[in-house]
Order: structure tokens, then C-alpha cells, then sequence
């Protein structure tokens, strides 16, 4: 494994070695991602290997454009193609019908397939090289914490990935927004793109969290940290509670904690979204007793975040 600064050099060596069948992880506006030739099932065997993930769990694949879409779900119906109009290339992801030629294993079997047509350009450039999609989940050990830095990536998956490109911090720092349209609209996940900003094109949109498991990130203990963690109120936490234990706030710090992460002092949620994983790796290193998290706001950017904790809180 070895981590390069994402450059048209090292561009070109990611794409070499997902054409050979490597597996490769590469920086997206969400988080970071790690990716194989979506029709190569063994390279794609090899994503769920690294990440120990179970293989009922589909596999988003990344598309440059429509044409390349078309390679790999059915036609759109006219609302998936008016979301798509609106947030591709973006952080949303559509759940449509797949063409028979996506290998099962992408899909878990399912007659869907998870799209996204990305905006960063590291990952644009590789689909452009390429010239075939990329199935890619988050650069994560399964059920941990998403990768938002080159270093956690190392960190999280090690000597397994056969490259690393280091792209920066990520832009939005939550995963994308996961939305079917079939059979009737339904978020499966919040993510970086509020779902008010949805529903305002989509009508109300059924909220299938906590039902059946269709998505994945919809498995209860996900996005967890080593550590611990709770969704509480820090005022309501007695100071004896605070001295082995780390806090996530929104906007201000509470006496008595051995340590501190403020996702945001304007309390604006963008700005808190960007930096959320990057603060729980962090407090997470410590290696404290336990991490209290301050609930967010349930709107906008605060929905998916809470998502996030109140899985990492659930404990199993
Ligand atoms: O922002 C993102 O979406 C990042 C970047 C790398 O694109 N990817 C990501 O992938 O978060 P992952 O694998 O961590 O989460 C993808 C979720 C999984 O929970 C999976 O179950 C769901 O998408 N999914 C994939 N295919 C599906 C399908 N056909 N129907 C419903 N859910 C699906
Ligand atoms: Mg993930």
C-alpha cells in the first residue's frame, strides 16, 4: 500500500491498476471511497474482502455521465431524471433498475443498483481514464467510521489497498444521500444533500430508517468508533462523569472534559458536517473512556448526522 498526492502521475497509476483488477481508494466530495471495476467481480470480491464487509451489502457504483449510466441501470424514470438534472454530478445517490450485465456481488443480488455521478475531480479523472464505472463503497473497515482524510483511510484498511490518493480533506464530510424513487419515493439515506432540498423536487419522501433492511447503512451499529458513545445532553452530565470522557459539540465547549471537538462555532451544519468524522477520528485516538455527543438539530445536514451517532450509539 502506499498513500501518493493525487496528481495526473498517480491518476494514471490508479487507473493501470483498476484495470489490471486492483482496488484503489481515491478522495469523493462526500468521503473517501475505495474502488474496483464494477464489472470485474473479483476485483469487486476483493472490495468486500478489505473491508470485511458482508456481501448482502450493495456497492454504490460511480458513473462520469449519463452515457456511462447507461451502461449499467435501466432508463430513468422522469423524477429520477429530474433529481439527477438537479444534483448530478453531486452527492446523491439514485437506486434504479440495473442492466443484467452488473455482476450480482455489486448488488447484492438485488434487481437495483445504487448510481452516482461524482463532482470531485480525482474521481473524475480516473472514470474519464477508465472509461468504464467504478463500484465503490466508503474507504472504511465495515461498520467504522468513514474516511474523510487520506490518513484515516491508511489507517482503517492498511497494507490491503494497492494505492492511496491523497486528495485533501473532503469537502462534505458525510456520505451521499442514498434515494429510491420505486416504488415510491423513499430516502434510505440522509446524507450530504438535506432531504428538505429533495422533497422540494419529490414530495414528501418515505423515510424507511429503522424498517426493513434495504439499505445498508441502514444496519443498526454503523459509523461506530472504538470508543464508546452516547447522544446526550453535556449539561445534563455531572462533572465526575467528564474527566475520562471526550466530547462532540456543536458550538461551545462544557467545563470538565478531557477533551473537546467543536463542529461548529456559528452552529452553521455545513460546516459542521465537513469536519464530523474527521472530529470522532479524532476523539476516537484518544483512547478516553467514552465519547458524549451533543444531539443535533434533526434538519438539513443535522438529519444525517444524527443518523450517523445514533447508529455509532446503538452499541451492537
Ligand atoms: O458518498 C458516498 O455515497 C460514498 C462515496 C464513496 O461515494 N459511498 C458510500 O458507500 O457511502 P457505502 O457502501 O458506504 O454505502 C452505500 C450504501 C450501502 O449502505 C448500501 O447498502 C446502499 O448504499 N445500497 C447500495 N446499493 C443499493 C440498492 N440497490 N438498494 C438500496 N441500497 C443500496
Ligand atoms: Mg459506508
Amino acid at each position: 500500500m502506499q498513500t501518493l498526492p493525487a496528481g495526473p502521475e498517480s491518476i494514471a497509476r490508479a487507473v493501470r491498476l483498476l484495470r489490471d483488477g486492483g482496488v484503489v481508494a481515491f478522495p469523493t466530495e462526500t468521503v473517501y471511497g475505495l474502488g474496483a471495476l464494477a464489472f470485474d467481480r473479483a476485483a469487486v470480491a476483493r472490495i468486500f474482502e478489505i473491508k470485511r464487509r458482508p456481501s448482502f451489502d450493495p456497492l454504490i457504483v460511480h458513473v462520469l455521465d449519463h452515457r456511462m449510466l447507461a451502461r449499467v441501470a435501466l432508463e430513468l424514470s422522469a423524477l429520477s431524471q429530474t433529481l439527477a438534472d438537479s444534483f448530478w454530478p453531486g452527492p446523491l445517490t439514485l437506486v434504479l433498475r440495473k442492466r443484467a450485465a452488473v455482476p450480482d456481488l455489486v448488488t447484492a443480488g438485488l434487481p437495483t443498483v445504487a448510481v452516482r455521478i461524482p463532482s470531485h475531480p480525482v474521481v473524475r479523472a480516473i472514470l474519464r481514464g477508465l472509461g468504464d464505472p467504478i463500484a465503490a463503497p466508503s474507504a472504511n473497515a465495515f461498520g467504522a467510521l468513514s474516511a474523510t482524510r487520506a490518513e484515516h483511510v491508511a489507517k482503517g484498511l492498511g497494507a490491503s489497498v494497492d494505492l492511496i490518493l491523497d486528495g485533501g480533506p473532503s469537502e462534505h464530510g458525510l456520505e451521499s444521500t442514498i434515494v429510491a424513487v420505486e416504488p415510491e419515493p423513499a430516502l434510505l439515506r440522509p446524507g450530504a444533500i438535506p432531504a428538505e432540498a429533495i422533497e422540494a423536487l419529490a414530495g414528501p419522501l418515505a423515510r424507511l430508517s429503522g424498517g426493513p433492511v434495504i439499505a445498508p447503512g441502514l444496519l443498526a451499529h454503523h459509523y461506530a468508533p472504538r470508543t464508546p458513545l452516547r447522544l446526550i445532553d453535556p449539561s445534563a452530565v455531572p462533572a465526575a462523569e467528564r474527566a475520562r470522557a471526550a466530547l462532540l459539540a456543536l458550538r461551545e465547549e462544557f467545563a470538565g472534559y478531557a477533551a473537546t471537538r467543536v463542529l461548529a462555532r456559528s452552529g452553521d451544519l455545513r460546516e459542521a458536517a465537513s469536519g464530523f468524522f474527521e472530529a470522532l477520528h479524532a476523539l476516537d485516538a484518544l483512547g478516553l473512556d467514552r465519547i458524549d455527543a451533543q444531539p443535533l438539530p434533526r434538519s438539513g445536514l443535522g438529519l444525517a448526522m444524527m443518523d450517523r451517532l445514533e447508529r455509532a450509539a446503538s452499541g451492537g
